[in-house]
């Protein structure tokens, strides 16, 4: 592992920790390589979700609706996410089952027993361009040690994001490898969603999920899911969240912010939407995916 600090253009610094080909965020413990060898060893329990997402995705309010879907109540998950890439594994192997084993560690990362028991994986991908509009301000909002300092301003982490290897390397190169891991895996059941249509239709996707999942069919239950999963309500509810609040410099939940779809509209100047295009346009060539920039 190389501890590894990449400038942006202004020269503010921010820091990754590099292992097998990735840029990790440094508060993935110790080397990375010895994490990240436990967790691919990992026992498996009956009922383990593996859910990934690159970050900024939605992964929290993915994770709250299936926590809800397994439990069988549209009640909130306290506490901290059960997140694979920052917990011991002593911790994760602790956790009683049905499990949702959250992260945002490419394929080659993870268990092996996803792939050896067939386990469910879920993967919730977000638009690039609101996904660099939050992960601008949330990495400005954290106060984990080697991230809180960098101060880089929008201009230069939109550049940034597009054209460097940040945490998790680049979101197109997420979204592939995972595209990737459901043709070369047909046989483990793979659910793809987007944040655009969970928000576009929260009731309607909470359904899709729990029958995915194969937990209680309930229309009723399902409402109650959906209301209690808007980002009104659980922005609300996360409020209160002290594991997270402990992560934020300001003693907000730095994992809510506003939640909408074409927030990136008040950001991109015309000339970033341009270049942001372009480069889109070449690195999505060949991913058979529908990206929805508004609803
Ligand atoms: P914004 O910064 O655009 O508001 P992650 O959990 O992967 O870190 O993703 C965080 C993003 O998901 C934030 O986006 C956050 O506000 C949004 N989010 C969290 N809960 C949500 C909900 N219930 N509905 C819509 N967006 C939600």
């Amino acid at each position: 592992m190389e501890l590894r600090e990449i400038k942006d253009r202004g020269g503010e610094v921010f820091v990754v920790k590099s292992y097998d080909g990735i840029n990790f965020p440094p508060n993935v413990p110790g080397n990375v390589k010895d994490h990240i060898d436990a967790v691919k060893n990992m026992k498996y329990k009956e009922g383990d979700v593996f859910f990934a997402t690159f970050p900024k995705s939605g992964t929290h309010w993915g994770f709250d609706i299936m926590y809800m879907l397994q439990n069988g109540k549209a009640e909130y998950k306290t506490g901290n996410v059960s997140a694979v890439d920052f917990q011991d594994v002593s911790k994760l192997e602790a956790i009683k089952s049905p499990r949702i084993l959250v992260s945002h560690f490419y394929p080659q990362h993870i268990p092996q027993t996803v792939i050896d028991k067939k386990c469910k994986v879920v993967y919730i991908y977000r638009n690039p361009k609101d996904t660099v509009v939050s992960m601008h301000t949330f990495v400005k909002r954290l106060n984990i040690e080697s991230i809180k300092t960098y101060n880089g301003t929008w201009e230069d982490f939109v550049e940034f994001f597009i054209t460097h290897d940040l945490h998790y390397n680049s979101w197109f190169q997420h979204i592939k490898s995972w595209m990737d891991f459901k043709k070369k895996n047909p046989d483990v059941p793979v659910l793809i969603l987007s944040f655009e249509d969970m928000k576009q239709d929260l009731r309607k996707n909470v359904q899709i999920i729990a029958e995915f999942l194969g937990s209680k069919q309930d229309p009723e239950f399902f409402d109650e899911v959906a209301n209690k999963c808007q980002f009104g309500a659980m922005s609300k509810a996360k409020s209160t969240n002290t594991e997270e609040l402990s992560l934020s410099k300001d003693g907000s939940n730095p994992f809510y912010r506003k939640g909408d779809v074409g927030d990136w509209k008040n950001w991109f100047t015309v000339a970033q939407n341009e270049m942001f295009d372009k480069v889109l346009a070449e690195k999505m060539e060949g991913i058979d995916l529908e990206v929805k920039y508004t609803l």
